[in-house]
């Protein structure tokens, strides 16, 4: 009895795991699909006519600041998509919430 339990539970915590592995691929697929269309084209290729360089957003976790030096949290780093920053637009009416969230498990990705 007790073995038929244990089996059941690791075919359930297996099944359980590859789902949230392809849920996780999934919504970074969906990011780096959202950053290549919203964000690339200034923080990858800059235009020259811009007013200020955008920075580079690679490793922006890995840092405890972001390049203005506010906390790099998940967080601060939402409200610079929706608000916008200084020169860089806000999102907030082309960026679902949830889109907003695929985006920065993406950026984590970026080393
Ligand atoms: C029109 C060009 C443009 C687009 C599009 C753009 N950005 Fe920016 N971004 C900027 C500029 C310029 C800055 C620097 C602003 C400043 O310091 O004056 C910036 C800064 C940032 C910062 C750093 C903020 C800080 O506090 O230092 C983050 C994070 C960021 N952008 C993320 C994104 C993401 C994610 C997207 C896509 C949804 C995006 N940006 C799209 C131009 C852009």
């Amino acid at each position: 009895m007790v073995v038929r339990y244990w089996i059941g539970f690791l075919v359930l915590a297996l099944i359980s795991s590859a789902c949230s592995a392809t849920g996780r691929s999934a919504r970074m697929e969906k990011g780096q699909a959202l950053f290549q269309f919203h964000c690339a084209p200034c923080h990858e290729m800059p235009p020259p006519d811009l007013l200020k360089e955008p920075p580079k957003l690679n490793g922006l976790f890995s840092s405890k600041t972001l390049p203005s030096g506010a906390p790099a949290t998940d967080e601060q780093v939402r409200k610079v998509i929706i608000e916008g920053f200084k020169t860089m637009p806000a999102f907030e009416k082309r960026l679902k919430e949830e889109e907003v969230r695929d985006l920065i498990a993406y950026l984590y990705t970026l080393k």
